[in-house]
């Protein structure tokens, strides 16, 4: 399946992309990660206000169009089938996957705004394998160890209330109308994102299994 997953920042769409992905078969696409991993990669080249991915993303700004893009059409032409999580944020994002991809299902979850705040500064992530946790939501056994392989669980550099409160205002500038768009082009559906994990697992699961 060729699955897209739109929400907000700490909807849970990188929480829900690995266990479809896993439960799927399919490659993760995802630009945030993706972007993590090369924070400081020259992008001064493409004629950016910024040199590097990670003067965006502390500040909570998107990173340009050209770099994503790049990223994910590279991630898809080595995947079969994939959950594609981050991506598109705005309607040109949106338009450049038409061209090199058709989707079967998009997946909006759905959760209101002051929960992805508590969601959002109160993530922890394991500084070597990535898994997430929640302070007070999904806690590790140890305070600020990772369960899987005992790393240190840091905060992430956007998970500030101020950039948070940013992030969430780029989401409604830029990323808001693409869930227009796709439900205008009626292959969008919702899931309530409020429920626990495996709770919004399940439905996401149905709607990817109605869909292929
Ligand atoms: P990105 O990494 O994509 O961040 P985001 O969209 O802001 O989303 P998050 O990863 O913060 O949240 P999530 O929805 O994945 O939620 P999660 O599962 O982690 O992007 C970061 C930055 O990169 C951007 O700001 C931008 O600069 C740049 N970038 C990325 N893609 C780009 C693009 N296409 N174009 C331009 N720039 C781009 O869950 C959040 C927390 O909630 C966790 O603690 C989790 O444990 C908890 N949680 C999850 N589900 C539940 C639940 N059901 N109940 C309770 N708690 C839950
Ligand atoms: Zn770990």
């Amino acid at each position: 399946p060729h699955v897209l997953l739109l929400g907000a920042p700490g909807a849970g769409k990188g929480t829900q992309s690995k266990r479809l992905a896993e439960a799927f078969d399919i490659e993760h696409v995802t630009t945030g990660d993706a972007l993590r991993a090369n924070k400081d990669m020259d992008i001064g080249h493409m004629d950016t206000e910024y040199d590097t991915p990670r003067a965006y993303m502390e500040a909570g700004e998107l990173v340009p169009d050209a770099v994503v893009n790049e990223i994910v059409k590279t991630a898809l032409e080595e995947a079969d089938g994939y959950v594609l999580d981050g991506y598109p944020r705005n309607l040109d994002q949106a338009e450049y996957l038409s061209e090199i991809t058709d989707l079967d299902v998009v997946v909006f979850l759905d959760v209101n705004e002051s929960e992805l705040v508590d969601r959002l500064t109160g993530r922890r992530v394991c500084d070597e394998c990535g898994a997430n946790y929640h302070v007070e939501f999904s806690p590790p056994a140890t305070e600020g160890v990772c369960d899987d392989c005992g790393g240190d669980l840091i905060q992430r550099d956007d998970d500030t209330e101020e950039t948070v409160r940013e992030r969430l205002q780029v989401y409604e500038d830029n990323t808001a109308p693409v869930v227009e768009h796709y439900r205008e082009a009626g292959i969008l559906v919702e899931v309530d994102g409020e429920g626990t994990p495996d709770e919004v697992f399940e439905s996401i699961s149905d709607e990817v299994d109605a869909a292929i």
